[in-house]
């Protein structure tokens, strides 16, 4: 019988009881420096009790200039791993596995948070110089922050921020570890040309653009225990066709490379460039860069981007398109997504409703 939504999965030791993984989504809601608040606790929270096979954190700052506003999730200290072990733990309690997102946001930090304008925060308004491969701003904002090109000492820094950060993760009892390297941000502002105009060994070929994106997944994979995944998040293309930038093909190439490093490629697409062209936003929009993924390598994939319906999530896993379906939106709009899935598929017999709303 082939899989479906609700098969189980496992990586290494690690298995969820479903395919539908929570994807990551900023709150901006911390209240200061970083620490998680009730918020997280209650809105990660509520996706587990939902019925998800894997709930994941927002993007969570390895150091504190790596992230997007000042209200955004840090784990750079074992107060930060405090604050996120209760997260964690009532994650596990009602079944689901804790994944937490590790990033930095590069270029594209020092930003309020979007009801406040998303809109760049000088020094005086609490903003802070940010850090990026080449000295080259988000394109086309009005005031940027500083922006510092980074020297090989910075990005050994940031390197062994990964490391510490998923030490305080796995400190807090999460068990994936998942790189963001996408959405134009630090790394995959290596990886792409069009944001990465280095001369040394982090620019020019692909060797050299991926070169930081291999350091970190290998040093998170040597801190994190052989029984736990590592997951990796990508921008498949930066949707850039007219010029020099990453594409699909990139992608398969690097995902082949990361083959004995990471346990699952999450793809997404885009975010590097406001004059990116999406050919589309509707239903399963960037499902055909993960099956291409799939199809390529050896590594399993999860398909994000206009997942809203059961009968849809389910497909993409029986048609062996994707492995997880990674729900976005549709599970701030329902945070019950995946138990309301199982009345759908005719599965309720595979998933239970806490005993608390029987
Ligand atoms: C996001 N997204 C996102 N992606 C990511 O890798 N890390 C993050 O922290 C965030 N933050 C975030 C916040 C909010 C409010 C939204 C709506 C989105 C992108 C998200 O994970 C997902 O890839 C996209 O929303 C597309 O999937 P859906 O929403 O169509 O299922």
């Amino acid at each position: 019988m082939s899989d479906d939504l609700f098969s189980s999965i496992s990586f290494r030791d690690s298995t969820a009881r479903n395919r539908v993984m929570v994807s990551p989504m900023c709150q901006y809601s911390c209240t200061g420096d970083g620490l998680a608040t009730d918020w997280h606790r209650v809105h990660l929270g509520s996706r587990a009790t939902g019925g998800a096979g894997i709930v994941m954190t927002e993007a969570t700052a390895v150091e504190p200039r790596g992230r997007i506003s000042p209200n955004d999730l840090g784990i750079w200290s074992e107060e930060h791993a405090d604050a996120l072990e209760p997260v964690a733990r009532f994650i596990r309690e009602q079944g689901s596995v804790p994944a937490i997102q590790l990033a930095h946001a590069g270029r594209k930090a020092s930003k309020s948070r979007p009801w406040e304008g998303n809109t760049p925060l000088q020094s005086d308004e609490g903003g802070w110089e940010t850090a990026a491969p080449s000295a080259d701003t988000w394109p086309y904002e009005s005031e940027p922050p500083e922006i510092r090109e980074m020297t090989k000492d910075d990005i050994g820094t940031v390197v062994d921020a990964f490391a510490t950060a998923a030490q305080h993760s796995l400190d807090a009892g999460f068990e994936i570890a998942e790189v963001h390297a996408a959405h134009g941000y630090l790394l995959h502002e290596f990886l792409s040309p069009a944001a990465n105009h280095r001369e040394d060994e982090y620019g020019g070929s692909f060797e050299n653009r991926t070169r930081i994106v291999r350091e970190v997944t290998e040093t998170v994979r040597e801190i994190w225990p052989d029984d736990k995944p590592v997951f990796i998040r990508i921008s498949a293309t930066d949707w850039l066709p007219n010029r020099d930038s990453w594409t699909i093909e990139e992608s398969v190439r690097l995902a082949n490379q990361l083959s004995d490093v990471v346990d699952l490629i999450d793809v997404s697409a885009g975010g590097l460039h406001p004059d990116q062209q999406i050919p589309s936003t509707g239903p399963n929009y960037q499902v055909p860069y993960a099956e291409r993924i799939r199809e390529q390598t050896e590594i399993p994939v999860g398909a994000v981007g206009g997942i809203t319906e059961p009968t849809q999530a389910d497909a993409l896993i029986r048609n062996e398109r994707a492995d997880l379906a990674v729900v976005g939106r549709e599970h701030l709009r329902d945070p019950y997504f995946t138990l309301h899935a199982a009345e759908e598929l005719g599965a309720e017999d595979r998933i239970e409703w806490p005993q608390q709303y029987r």
